[in-house]
């Protein structure tokens, strides 16, 4: 059998690969070097163009951009008006901004366990922790695959709850034929440069509510408004301006949302190749029984943004760690998406403690992402599944 490099066998690749990397080319630099020309670095013309872009994107009616997926997470949270005394449900297994956003309202986030072959929040598991107080779920699309729209818009509405789609991972993805961005009260995104389309940093909210947009628009920009029929105190001043609401600077630059318009412009060539590389990583992988492929619900058609191969661990000699030393040592950077979110020191202080949800703690110790961009070549796809193969065969009981 063959050695894998950490035990003194050659690696495959002499170059390493990262688990995720943005693609810039020549139509995205003239794109931000014409801007950084023109007479607006921010509150400029790109960021309309860029919002109207996202709405033609997801097929929602409104839409604004903002500095971060997180900055998008907090403004809906706040849109909503959630506060203290309040409850938020989540899944565990996203990065922390998902429940951070109800902290940052003074709110409670509450986790629901996940779904085992799906990994996106169990709306079964939504229901048991909804209480009187529960105002909102915020719902990840988990590596990209949309969650379980139809059940958790049901269980929002027989109980008067706000749905946030947390679309951080999701963009181009659909659900039941309809692009993501439309199909919760609110979706957030991040355009953090390992997701699918990036403006370096970057993040949107979008929604059909003409109310939640006004209220998001107010926030995202100091609660400033020069709409006179926002005012309270309206004058024909020509440099008048009103803070007419609570709000913050999470305005994105016009640099950024020129680059993003430009990536924008390639979704659809991003979206097709990572379908390709999910396709053969998953070829490959359901026919090795120590591993688990992640199952895909048939009303998603995921353009995906992470790819997690899950071990089966009770077939293998090693832990994740030393598999994930080992794709390491074979020059595959790896990473874990993701520790469960109340097991985080900071949640821990809150009082969370662990065993909360079992099935998401199974998950966190069987898993890591392993490299899904654009630019990968069929060759390194190849090599991935060789060394994956390899690592395997040698760890196997
Ligand atoms: C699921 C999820 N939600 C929210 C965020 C926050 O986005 P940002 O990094 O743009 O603030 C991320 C970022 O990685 C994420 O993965």
């Amino acid at each position: 059998m063959e050695k894998p490099a950490i035990c003194g066998g050659a690696p495959v690749r002499t170059t390493p690969l990262s688990y995720g990397r943005q693609f810039i080319d020549a139509q995205d630099i003239r794109a931000v070097t014409d801007t950084l020309k023109s007479d607006y670095l921010t509150c400029g013309p790109r960021i309309t163009q860029l919002e109207e872009t996202l709405c033609a994107v997801t097929g929602a009616k409104y839409c604004v951009a903002v500095s971060n997926g997180t900055a998008a997470l907090h403004i809906a949270a706040l849109a909503v008006g959630i506060g203290p005394g309040d409850e938020v449900i989540t899944t565990p297994i996203t990065f922390a901004a998902s429940a951070n956003c109800a902290l940052y309202c003074g709110a409670k986030p509450v986790f629901a366990d996940i779904n085992p072959e799906t990994y996106n929040i169990d709306p079964a598991s939504i229901r048991a922790c909804i209480t009187p107080r529960t105002k909102a779920v915020v719902a990840v699309d988990f590596t990209g695959q949309a969650v379980e729209l139809d059940e958790i818009r049901a269980i929002c509405r027989e109980h008067h709850l706000t749905l946030i789609e947390d679309a951080a991972h999701s963009i181009g993805t659909r659900y039941n034929g309809r692009p993501i961005g439309s199909l919760a009260d609110m979706t957030t995104f991040s355009f953090h440069p390992v997701k699918t389309v990036t403006a370096g940093e970057g993040g949107a909210v979008t929604t059909n509510s003409r109310e939640l947009y006004d209220k998001l628009v107010l926030l995202h920009a100091h609660g400033i408004t020069r709409d006179r029929s926002r005012m309270v105190h309206p004058t024909d001043d020509p440099w008048y301006n009103e803070q007419a609401g609570y709000g913050y600077n999470y305005r994105l630059t016009e640099i950024q949302a020129a680059l993003l318009i430009s990536q924008l412009s390639k979704l659809e060539l991003f979206s097709a190749r990572r379908k390709e590389i999910v396709a053969r990583y998953d070829d490959a992988f359901s026919q090795i029984p120590q591993l688990q492929v992640q199952r895909e619900i048939p009303q998603s058609d995921t353009t995906r943004h992470l790819y997690i191969l899950r071990l089966r661990s009770e077939m293998l000699s090693c832990t994740r760690r030393e598999f994930f030393d080992a794709l390491g040592a074979e020059g595959i950077h790896s990473q874990v998406h993701y520790m469960p979110v109340y097991w985080h020191s900071y949640y821990e202080s809150l009082g969370y403690e662990r065993g909360l949800c079992p099935e998401a703690e199974r998950y966190y110790r069987e898993v890591m992402s392993l490299p899904l961009y654009y630019s990968l070549t069929d060759q390194d796809v190849d090599d991935v599944i060789h060394i994956v193969k390899k690592l395997i065969a040698y760890y196997t009981k």
